[in-house]
């Protein structure tokens, strides 16, 4: 496993390999790697030739208010993991390797990066898709792999890549969650044992709506409303959101109908920690 910290560096060594037409597959993350992280990069691994992963904490996609400065970092530990995983390549670029010299372009996927997370996080959306963009362009993957766990994230880097004809395909694997059903995060190591306990509202919410589905409640108002009630067992929760949307469309709905995909979509804060969970709804 080869760690490359700059551009030219990561460049230099894939071109070789692409002039080889060995399949090169790519894995976005922020570091402070766990099994969710792990299960793309398996993926990744066994569908290619050549698996880049890439940790880079991204400043242009958190607020003024939000957790950079904090945000976990244990380099040392995720280059262990992904030496576990047999992976090929890891790029860590500084802040400065990939916004230095007078950085000024942003990309932006208008109307989804405004709602939902976009409504709640102003600039997030934007300052993901400029950094992926980047990331594309610099590793030049045959696919890219996400989780379903960041539904939104998934759905706009698809746009842009249709919206924009980026020339990579766009994977998304379902969210690894722990014996508990807490959907795994890098931002789980901020809860305390008392907030730990809580956010299995999230997961119970979760299967709450599944039990009216199956019950044969189609009414997307009502599941919501029975959510937000339970939710309000759980003192130390407030919810930011908790919209069911169109899987295609991201478009919120009013019923449920047979053959079509949803997704219920959570986000809700913890004292100061800010979780988010979905899951798929079909009927
Ligand atoms: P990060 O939060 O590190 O997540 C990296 C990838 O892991 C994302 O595609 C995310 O959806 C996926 N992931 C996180 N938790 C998961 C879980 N429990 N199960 C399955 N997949 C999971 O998302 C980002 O970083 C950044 O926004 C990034 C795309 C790297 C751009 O900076």
């Amino acid at each position: 496993m080869k760690v490359c910290r700059t551009i030219s560096e990561l460049r230099n060594e894939l071109k070789i390999l692409r002039e080889q037409s060995k399949v090169i597959s790519f894995v976005p993350t922020m570091g402070y790697l766990h099994e969710g992280h792990l299960s793309l990069v398996r993926f990744a691994k066994n569908n290619s030739n050549i698996c880049v992963v890439s940790i880079f904490v991204n400043p242009t996609q958190f607020g003024a208010n939000e957790d950079f400065n904090r945000y976990p970092r244990d380099e040392q530990r995720d280059l262990e993991l992904l030496k576990n995983e047999k992976c090929d390549f890891v790029f860590i670029p500084s802040s400065d390797e990939m916004y230095g010299k007078d950085y000024q372009t942003f990309v932006n996927v208008k109307k989804y990066s405004q709602i939902l997370e976009g409504e709640f996080r102003p600039g997030h959306f934007e300052g993901v898709t400029t950094v992926v963009l980047k990331l594309f362009n610099i590793v030049q993957p045959d696919f890219a792999v996400f989780g379903q766990k960041d539904a939104q994230q998934a759905f706009i880097i698809q746009k842009m890549v249709d919206d924009l004809n980026v020339p990579v395909r766009i994977e998304v694997l379902p969210i690894v969650r722990e014996k508990d059903g807490l959907a795994m995060s890098s931002r789980n190591v901020y809860l305390n044992a008392e907030e730990r306990k809580q956010a299995l509202a999230l997961y119970n919410s979760i299967q709450l709506a599944e039990k009216f589905l199956k019950e044969g409640e189609r009414n997307s108002d009502r599941i919501i409303e029975e959510i937000k009630k339970l939710m309000l067992q759980y003192p130390l929760i407030k919810i930011d959101y908790v919209e069911i949307v169109d899987k295609n469309t991201f478009t919120k709905i009013k019923e449920i109908e047979k053959d079509k995909s949803y997704y219920l979509l959570l986000a809700v804060r913890i004292g100061a920690t800010r979780l988010i969970d979905n899951t798929i709804l079909k009927v």
